[in-house]
């Protein structure tokens, strides 16, 4: 399944990848992919030092690259049918936002000592933007991985992740958390990833829903998401206040990860409101998330399912980063008996993630599809996922 997938994906979009490539700058180059995510749970815990559990998917960005023999990047985005042209020092920034994130990658390479040389580029991909897949982590993953490769670096996947972060960090202005980048580095076919945003561990965890009777499948309400200037910087904030309270008497505690729910209780008057139910959300959601990784382990679905249930109602009414449309289609799920339904990634629009036992499959995909057209007049995106490779060279 994922090896067809794969294949479709490869003959869609090489082909124009490359034809525009050589029809721009002639000779062709090499070729190189990195996926979105998804995450089964683990949300806004990232930056709180706790635990996330995604794995990549069979949806990438791809990109032609060859050095030019000059300090420029010249780069071309199919998907847009915009070109940019920077060059690789700080004052270079290219103006156009999505050329910022392939810049920000270079400038944070060469602030780790490489010598990143002038390159011509064209890339495209079917990563659904503002979707909470994660399509800018793909963008960077891809450039990261595939300048280290082409110029020998000797980065690891860690480090090429940690670029994608600092870029985002650095050059879009989203203080995110290492969940995207370090799945789109380090994604495996049929794995999920568990990882200790806190000391880097992780571990595979094989992951065959199908295997146990059930599906995994996004619904996208195509409400966009846009993190930049978003109260996204804004969450993370309210955890770092609430981690500062609770060092007063608790010093050891370096993360929201390392506190008890009775350390945030000790503070609730020295701060706000708002501050202590988003703290209450990510305390929260770092136990939630090793209960159903031990639910996992016994291919207990229905417990994961329900610890999903539960993010999406701290993610909606503590955490503030569902919406409306989220809320809806999670109402949905729950009406067609779905195992488990979230919103999925940092919120504020985008994808639900669902699993559901698959005789009532088809039921739910009908009835999410009709509702949703009814109450909001647009088509919600059905997209089955396929847990799929990280970062690669394609040729
Ligand atoms: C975005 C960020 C991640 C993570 C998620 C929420 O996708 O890029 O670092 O914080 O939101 O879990």
């Amino acid at each position: 399944m994922a090896v067809k997938s794969y294949l479709k994906y490869k003959i869609m979009n090489c082909d124009n990848i490359r034809a525009k490539f050589t029809e721009l700058y002639g000779e062709a180059g090499s070729v190189y992919t990195s996926p979105g995510r998804i995450n089964i749970i683990g949300e806004h815990t990232d930056y709180n030092g706790g635990f996330v559990l995604p794995g990549a998917v069979d949806k990438c960005i791809t990109a032609e690259i060859k050095f030019n023999g000059t300090d420029k990047v010249r780069a071309f985005s199919i998907d847009l049918n915009e070109s940019s042209e920077f060059g690789l020092n700080e004052e270079d920034a290219p103006k156009e936002g999505w050329a910022k994130y392939i810049f920000g990658v270079c400038r944070e390479l060469v602030k780790k000592g490489a010598n990143i040389k002038g390159f011509d580029t064209t890339f495209a991909g079917d990563v659904p933007l503002g979707a909470g897949m994660s399509s800018s982590a793909a963008l960077e993953s891809t450039y990261a991985f595939a300048l280290n490769d082409m110029l020998s670096l000797g980065f690891g996947l860690m480090e090429l992740a940690k670029v994608g972060q600092a870029t985002e960090h650095n050059y879009v202005g989203v203080k995110c958390g290492i969940m995207d980048q370090f799945a789109s580095c380090h994604g495996k076919a049929g794995h999920l990833m568990r990882l200790d945003c806190k000391t880097g561990e992780f571990v595979y965890v094989p992951f065959d829903p199908e295997k146990h009777g059930y599906k995994v499948v996004l619904v996208n309400t195509c409400v966009k998401h846009e993190l930049v200037d978003s109260p996204y910087n804004k969450r993370r904030e309210s955890c770092e206040r609430a981690v500062k309270a609770i060092q007063v008497k608790h010093p050891e505690v370096e993360f929201l990860r390392d506190a008890k729910m009775e350390w945030l209780e000790e503070v609730i008057g020295c701060i706000t409101q708002e501050d202590y139910i988003r703290a209450e959300y990510a305390i929260g959601e770092v136990k939630r998330l090793l209960d159903a990784c031990e639910a996992l382990e016994k291919n207990d679905y229905e417990t994961v399912g329900a610890k999903m249930y539960g993010t999406h109602i701290g993610m909606s009414v503590l955490y503030d980063v569902s919406c409306e449309e989220l809320d809806f289609v999670n109402e949905v799920a729950k009406k067609c008996g779905v195992t488990g339904s979230r919103v999925m990634g940092g919120g504020f629009g985008g994808c639900t993630i669902n699993i559901v036992a698959a005789d009532k499959y088809d039921n739910f995909i009908k009835v999410v599809q009709e509702e949703y057209k009814n109450k909001y007049s647009i088509d919600c995106e059905i997209i089955p996922v396929v847990i799929s490779d990280g970062a690669r060279k394609i040729c």
